[in-house]
């Protein structure tokens, strides 16, 4: 079964939107196979964002993802990894889709609410960075 790393960002976290955000991937029958808590260290999030090291906005990421509780968690289902995605919404709030995740919980273009791996390369890499042993 295909599986992805979901993340709940800190403005979420924050926000006290976490029952909310979970029930949209129950919704849609997606499993939480593993679902924890934490605060990123930088090293962490600095693996899990190689791909942007060189963007302007990197830093400001990486004091965003590491300034507060994150839930991890991976979903399991059939094309989960597009699901979760379209589930999420557009990256940018503003631009996102009517009751998508971003649309209702999202404030800018960093505090976005969620992640979700965008491939099954990248959802294998992150899911062994976030998780040990699974
Ligand atoms: P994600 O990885 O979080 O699921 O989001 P995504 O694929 O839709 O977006 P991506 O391009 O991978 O960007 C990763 C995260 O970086 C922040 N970001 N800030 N110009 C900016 O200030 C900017 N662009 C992207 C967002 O938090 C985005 O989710
Ligand atoms: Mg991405």
């Amino acid at each position: 079964m295909e599986r992805t790393l979901v993340l709940i960002k800190p403005d979420a976290v924050h926000m006290k939107v976490v029952g909310n955000i979970i029930s949209k991937y129950e919704e849609k029958k997606l499993d939480i196979a593993h679902i924890k808590i934490l605060i990123p260290d930088r090293n962490l999030l600095e693996n899990h964002y190689e791909e942007h090291r060189e963007k302007d906005f990197f830093p400001k990421l990486i004091n965003f993802m590491s300034g507060g509780r994150v839930v991890a968690m991976v979903l399991e289902g059939e094309n989960v990894i597009s699901k979760v995605r379209k589930i999420n919404g557009h990256t940018d709030p503003n631009k996102a889709e009517e009751n998508t995740i971003r649309n209702l919980y999202g404030t800018s273009l960093t505090y976005n609410a969620v992640h979700g791996s965008d491939s099954v390369e990248s959802a294998n890499k992150e899911i062994s960075l976030w998780f040990d042993n699974i």
